[in-house]
């Protein structure tokens, strides 16, 4: 009886070790983020989105997600000049699908220039984002030892989850 007692409290340990566990390995991938641009505002005029994007730290691998009126407006990624002449004529990549509900992958480190075109630049409808780097992921107390396989912080994005809060983690003005 008693032995069986032991054993039954032993594997509830592991169970509750083996939860603890997975919690500290998943934590680390809960990382891309998929970006409302502007909030509950989506994209839109009346918007400053320089505004918009103080205080957030964009990572490679999150995405943009853009709701507009599709009649209206739309998502142009332009180079540096025509961000800042708002110049639509030649976009490196029209990210429209046509549903006025696009998705912007920011999967390399770099800057990207999004606008709308048919004149909505010029009332403010343009967004500049710096693309980082993750920062060399903090070394997890109590996993080491175990003998779990360590999780790398990039996976591709379609495996990626979405950052906890995300959406929350806008200062309110
Ligand atoms: C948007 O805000 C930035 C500062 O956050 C400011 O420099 C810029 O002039 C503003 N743009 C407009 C169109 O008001
Ligand atoms: C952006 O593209 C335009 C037209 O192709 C070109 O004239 C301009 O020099 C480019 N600017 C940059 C920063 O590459
Ligand atoms: C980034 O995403 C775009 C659009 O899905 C894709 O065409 C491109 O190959 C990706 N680039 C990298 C470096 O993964």
């Amino acid at each position: 009886m008693k032995g069986i007692k032991l054993l039954v409290s032993m594997s509830q340990a592991m169970m509750i070790l083996l939860l603890v566990c997975t919690v500290l390995v998943m934590l680390p991938v809960a990382s891309a983020k998929r970006w409302i641009v502007g909030d509950k505002k989506g994209w839109t005029t009346n918007i400053n989105y320089s505004t918009w994007i103080e205080g957030n730290n964009f990572y490679n691998g999150d995405w943009l997600f853009f709701s507009y009126d599709r009649n209206q407006m739309n998502v142009l990624e332009v180079n540096k000049t025509d961000y800042e002449t708002c110049n639509s004529d030649h976009p490196i990549y029209n990210w429209a699908a046509g549903a006025g509900r696009d998705v912007v992958p920011l999967n390399v480190t770099r800057d990207y220039y999004l606008i709308s075109g048919k004149g909505f630049c010029f009332g403010g409808m343009k967004l500049a984002i710096h693309v980082k780097n993750y920062p060399p992921p903090p070394v997890a107390r109590g996993v080491h030892g175990l003998g779990q396989p360590k999780k790398s912080r990039k996976t591709h994005p379609k495996n990626q989850k979405k950052r906890v809060g995300s959406g929350n983690c806008k200062k309110q003005r």
